[in-house]
């Protein structure tokens, strides 16, 4: 069955430009950077505040997306698992999610901590962390 195209609503900046020097998750990294919206999309943004968290969906698209098994964190000493049971960029739809802290709100910019993608990559979407 074919899906409607997802619309992209903004892109990552930031300092990670390589991917040997992002971090393997969220919540093992300080690294700060934008997230910069779509101008029509700007409406959207109401309602989110500094200090909270936020849960933010990308397309991870420089993944391979052919790839079904894969050693664990990219550790060779692992048995290699089906990329369903693990965290791994490496999937049919690379949709990575991320739990990050609202540092500022300037406009269309949202600045976060806790980034673990590339410089450039695409932002699906935005979404308040349940609980909090
Ligand atoms: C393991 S994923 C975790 C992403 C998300 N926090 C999750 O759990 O779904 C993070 C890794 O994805 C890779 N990565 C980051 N941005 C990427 C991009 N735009 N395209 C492909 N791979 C990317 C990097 O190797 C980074 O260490």
């Amino acid at each position: 069955m074919e899906l409607p195209q997802l619309t992209i609503i903004g892109n990552v900046r930031g300092d990670i430009l390589d991917l040997e020097d992002a971090p393997k998750n969220y919540s093992e990294s300080d690294r700060v950077g934008i997230l910069e919206l779509v101008p029509e999309y700007e409406e959207g943004l109401e309602g989110i505040t500094v200090g909270q968290l936020i849960v933010v969906l990308f397309w991870l698209h420089l993944a391979d997306r052919t790839i079904l098994k894969v050693h664990p964190r990219g550790d060779y000493s692992k048995p290699r698992r089906g990329v369903f049971s693990t965290r791994s960029p490496v999937r049919p739809n690379p949709i990575a999610i991320s739990e990050l802290k609202v540092l500022a709100i300037e406009g269309l910019r949202i600045k976060v901590s806790g980034l673990d993608v590339l410089d450039g990559t695409p932002i699906v979407d935005i979404k308040k962390k349940i609980g909090v």
